[in-house]
């Protein structure tokens, strides 16, 4: 058996009512177009994240549409929520024990030596995210059980700022989480959805990683908030993520990408 952990997180799905579209975009058929790229060429990851922003506008439909899509998911499944998200009416569709004693979407993985933690950074009536006193008491918890193996953290918003407009947006208060994992020597990566774009970072020694996620992405202005961004409708993208006992790799593919093919190469 192959040792090497291997897992997808897709972002920011905004899925709607059939017939509906969301800022021109349908995203029940982008979902469609991730499910089957997932399904050809993930097959053997370990399992899939869902970070956050599943449903457009909270609706039960989309989560029953998300449910029905994600049924043709071949791999463990674990999902979050993102600040477009209605839990109520998420927990209506998936059910109740899908939050846990902190109230909240959170979950752990433990796999091929790592501990996978996901946070529900959604709070209700807020565009930014927020993790409450008894989710950050339940991280610390499951950071020492696993004092002796790498983490990654993956959560719908950033806490870290890009230095764009949507900083205003970002997890409320970035302090006491990264109190928190700083009582872990080994956090190899925290990634979250929630900005439609690919970025990279360290933030007080601890990469964090975004992705463009499978909605709209953004072009962006660095220090210039006044300056409107661009919304596009690719790339749409999903993010694999590969941990070995001495790395952790992120890989980023764009399953609509808006690219021609100009060549193929062999590899050497
Ligand atoms: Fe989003």
């Amino acid at each position: 058996m192959n040792d090497t952990l291997k897992f997808v997180v897709m972002s920011d799905l905004h899925l709607v009512r059939n017939g509906q579209t969301s800022m021109t975009l349908d995203t029940a058929e982008r979902f469609e177009q991730a499910v089957a790229c997932l399904n050809a060429r993930y097959a053997d990851a370990d399992f899939l994240i869902l970070a956050g922003d599943l449903a457009d506008e909270g609706g039960a439909e989309a989560y029953e549409r998300l449910r029905d899509i994600a049924a043709k998911i071949t791999i463990p499944t674990f999902i979050t929520l993102g600040n477009h998200d209605d839990r109520p009416t998420y927990l209506s569709v998936f059910g109740k024990d899908q939050a846990d004693e902190t109230g909240k979407v959170n979950h752990v993985i433990d796999a091929k030596g790592y501990r996978v933690i996901v946070l529900d950074s959604s709070e209700p009536g807020r565009v930014d995210g927020n993790l409450t006193s008894p989710q950050l008491d339940w991280l610390r918890v499951r950071l020492a059980e696993a004092a002796d193996r790498p983490v990654v953290v993956v959560l719908h918003h950033n806490a870290n700022a890009l230095h764009i407009e949507s900083d205003n947006i970002k997890l409320l208060d970035d302090t006491p989480f990264i109190e928190v994992l700083k009582t872990h020597d080994d956090i190899r990566q925290v990634i979250a959805g929630h900005v439609h774009l690919t970025s990279t970072a360290t933030h007080h020694g601890i990469p964090f990683t975004t992705l463009a996620g499978g909605h709209y992405s953004v072009s962006f202005n660095v220090d210039q908030p006044k300056t409107p961004f661009k919304g596009l409708s690719g790339p749409a993208q999903m993010a694999v993520v590969l941990g070995t006992a001495h790395g952790t790799t992120v890989l980023f593919e764009d399953f609509i990408d808006g690219n021609t093919v100009i060549g193929v190469h062999n590899p050497d």
